[in-house]
């Protein structure tokens, strides 16, 4: 049987996992979910609750908890990482900094994206560096975000084997479905690019292209970017394109709301773990269906499957390019469909990359490459280059600013710098 380990297990996702692997339990047999946390608080309300849930759900596994990594990556043959270092408190500030400057103020997108990097690539390169001596035939299955430069960091700094993850790999199923009621297995896509970056072509239903009609209300599914920009652009951006695509109306709306989306999180997580603190309680919390990471527990059971069973299965990956973006170096890590089973994930080439969005990728990474280093390095100078090749940061009198500024809210959580 398997050992699944779960690091940041106070995470109010969790539960999502065991019931994904309860849906797979004739084919992944599971034998131990060890949940580990620094939070020992969420752990033990996580590990109550998931005991009687696994209950209900007739998962037959053994829950176990530790707030001792070594214990928790010790033979493990997955290893799930969902951690937020610095928590929500951290990500209001990522969200609040920027906004203060005209900026885009994301957890992912822009200079609160890169803090957030910065907080949580030492944390990463160390859980996976420990597993490279405790579990160096295990798998991390990272959720951590910003899941890009995580994986970017890891691939480039340590032998783990790591496979980096978004719920937006699957988006366009969930489109589909919405839409149109059709089931999982039957879209199909070309996706290129990288987290959070990326673009969505060559649609096809059952092995047949969709139709004008049928793409234009997959499109209408992403209702974050305009519809008509979409039909301009013949291929759907990610959700996240939002940004850059619409940046100073998005800006403005985020200035004027009353929380930011972190502040909201926070109210949100109150009601969720009231509920999973109830010990009457064993069912997820209805609350939990407002997160925008729902789905990300079957796209990870679904790499365990491809893997541990060798089933050839296609999906989205955070990945060494290796040749698949034929405008990025081999090594930078892309977000592109994969080919994965027991031996790891072969990135699919993409037969036409839509041209509009080269150079909005190419930027993209070369600000990732920059601020991986700089978050490694503890590099003031490369973290500036960093935000100077950001193209919703650019200008030096932002970059001037906003460097000290950023430091100093995060000082805690900067040990490199
Ligand atoms: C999407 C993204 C995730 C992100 C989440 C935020 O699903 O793909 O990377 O973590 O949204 O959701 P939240 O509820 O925290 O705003
Ligand atoms: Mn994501």
């Amino acid at each position: 049987g398997m050992k699944f380990t779960i690091v940041g297990a106070g995470s109010s996702y969790t539960p999502e996992l065991l019931d994904e692997m309860a849906m797979r339990k004739q084919q992944l047999p599971v034998r131990e979910v060890m949940l580990y946390d620094i939070d020992e608080k969420r752990l033990g309300i996580m590990e109550g609750f998931c005991k009687r849930f696994s209950q209900k759900l007739g998962l037959d596994v053994e829950i176990k908890s530790t707030t001792d990594l070594d214990k928790a990556l010790y033979g493990a043959d997955f290893v799930d990482t969902q951690i937020r270092v610095g928590g929500n408190k951290q990500r209001v500030k990522d969200e609040k900094i920027p906004l203060q400057y005209d900026l885009v103020g994301q957890e992912t997108t822009g200079a609160g994206g890169m803090m957030k990097a910065f907080r949580t690539i030492p944390v990463m390169l160390n859980v996976a560096r420990r597993m490279e001596e405790l579990s160096p035939t295990g798998w991390l299955i990272n959720y951590t975000n910003p899941t890009g430069l995580v994986t970017e960091a890891v691939t480039r700094y340590t032998k783990a084997n790591i496979a980096g993850f978004c719920s937006g790999g699957i988006f366009p199923k969930m489109w589909a479905k919405r839409a149109m009621g059709i089931p999982y297995e039957k879209v199909q896509y070309d996706y290129v690019g990288l987290n959070h970056m990326n673009f969505i072509s060559n649609i096809t239903i059952n092995g047949r292209p969709v139709t004008e009609e049928e793409f234009l209300k997959i499109a209408a599914e992403n209702d974050d970017v305009d519809l008509e920009l979409i039909k301009l652009l013949g291929v759907i951006p990610s959700p996240y394109l939002q940004w850059y695509f619409h940046t100073n109306e998005k800006v403005a709306k985020c200035k004027k709301a009353p929380q930011t989306r972190g502040e909201y999180v926070q109210d949100l997580e109150k009601e969720v773990f009231a509920a999973y603190a109830d010990e009457n309680n064993c069912e997820k919390p209805a609350a939990l269906a407002k997160r925008g990471g729902g789905g990300y527990s079957e796209v990870a059971m679904g790499f365990v499957n491809a893997v541990y069973n060798n089933v050839d299965t296609k999906m989205v990956v955070n990945v060494p390019n290796q040749g698949a973006v034929s405008f990025l170096p081999d090594s930078a890590v892309v977000e592109v469909g994969c080919l994965v089973n027991k031996t790891g994930m072969q990135p699919l080439h993409v037969a036409k990359v839509p041209e509009m969005c080269w150079g909005l990728i190419a930027a993209v990474k070369n600000y990732e490459q920059l601020a991986v280093e700089a978050a490694v390095e503890g590099d003031v100078r490369k973290m500036k280059l960093a935000l100077l090749a950001h193209p919703l940061v650019r200008q030096w009198e932002y970059v001037e600013k906003l460097v000290p500024e950023l430091l100093e809210a995060n000082k805690e959580y900067l040990p490199q710098f």
